[in-house]
């Protein structure tokens, strides 16, 4: 059986939920809708039924299915309708601007006994799955740091995500996706946290943040987004007991290097203008063992899958609401420790 979705807000998001839901095998595109009658004609002249109104979507009964793919703002509002409605309700990231209005959809997903998750497709990205898998099989042992990073240099994207009202920024945009990943990777208690905003090409929302979070059992991650980037750092740099491992670029697997044997005799100095190091000199091939860890594959269409089977009971959703209250606590700390230009101290 497939289940009836209806996409609400057309725009560039609705539209890959729109074209994933024409190839799923467990989804039936119902239509879509949008407050912006421009985007419904577009979607007409796309062949997909346009609903005039929310309430012809609230009120149909064939759709038990709606996907939120608004403005970050205004996922609230139509979450608790829609879920009010008897919906079964994904929303786009961020669902919610902080962890109160959260717990209220989640308390509406409750009273209405429906379902209801956030839409963290990247934990479907391989570069991801490939660090996971690293320190799930303990590959190179006790992992002290994750550097994950996303470059970019044209500043903020569109319109409503430079603005504060919306809900816009790149912590809410990026951060959200990024938090989630390294709390999928280290599901150890979060101790602190200290996180600096840029605003090079916007002063109203961050364009970019760096982001130290440090958790028990000495692991740590750093993460940074940067929109004014025009070369791009690496997008995972891993530090750990047997070595370290780096996947320069979403394309690329993960490159690896080894210590067979800590000591190494015989170092050759490396010459700089100003003079000599033996601290910073390469490993020659003796000591270390290199190679390429090719990335897991994956399949985006499970997050639909997944949701689906957790609608009738089959499986467990993936995307689980501790997890969503977790990645928005760390959240509302990072703009804590953004304002008051401190390192937070947390329980998390
Ligand atoms: N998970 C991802 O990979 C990913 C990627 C991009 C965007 N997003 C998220 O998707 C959401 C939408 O982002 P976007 O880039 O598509 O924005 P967008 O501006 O391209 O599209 C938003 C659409 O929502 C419509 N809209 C606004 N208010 C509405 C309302 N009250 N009712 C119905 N329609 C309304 C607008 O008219 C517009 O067509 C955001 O929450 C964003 O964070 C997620």
């Amino acid at each position: 059986m497939k289940h009836n979705l209806c996409v609400i807000g057309y725009g560039g998001m609705g539209g890959w939920h729109v074209r994933h839901a024409l190839e799923s095998d467990v989804i039936n595109l119902k239509g879509v809708w949008d407050i912006n009658p421009e985007r419904l004609e577009v979607a007409k002249e796309n062949g997909i039924y346009a609903y005039s109104s929310l309430e012809e979507v609230l009120n149909d009964k064939e759709v038990d299915l709606v996907t939120i793919a608004t403005p970050n703002d205004v996922h609230i509002d139509l979450a608790i309708k829609a879920l009010d409605a008897g919906k079964n309700v994904i929303s786009e990231k961020p669902v919610t601007l902080n962890v109160k209005e959260l717990e209220t959809i989640i308390e509406a997903a409750k009273r209405n006994n429906k379902l209801f998750t956030v839409h963290q497709n990247r934990r479907w990205d391989t570069d991801f799955l490939a660090v996971k898998d690293l320190r799930d099989k303990n590959e190179l042992g006790h992992i002290f740091e994750i550097e994950s990073r996303v470059h970019g240099s044209r500043g903020i994207p569109g319109d409503w995500r430079k603005e504060v009202e919306h809900g816009g920024g790149m912590l809410y945009d990026w951060g959200i996706h990024l938090i989630d990943q390294i709390l999928q990777i280290i599901p150890e208690k979060l101790i602190s946290v200290n996180c600096v905003f840029d605003n090079i090409t916007n002063t109203e929302v961050d364009d970019g943040f760096k982001l130290r979070m440090v958790f028990e059992n000495e692991m740590s991650a750093y993460v940074e987004v940067g929109t004014y980037n025009f070369i791009n750092m690496p997008r995972f740099y891993v530090k750990a007991e047997k070595g370290t491992g780096m996947i320069n670029d979403w394309q690329n697997d993960m490159d690896v290097v080894k210590v067979l044997q800590w000591h190494e005799d015989g170092v050759i100095p490396v010459k700089t203008a100003a003079g000599l190091t033996k601290t910073m000199a390469p490993r020659t091939e003796k000591t270390t063992e290199s190679y390429v860890k090719i990335k897991p594959k994956s399949d985006v269409h499970d997050f639909y899958r997944n949701y689906c089977r957790a609608i009738e009971g089959k499986e467990k959703q993936l995307v689980n609401h501790e997890e969503m209250i977790r990645v928005m606590k760390v959240i509302e700390v990072c703009f804590e420790s953004a304002r008051t230009n401190q390192t937070i101290k947390t329980n998390l």
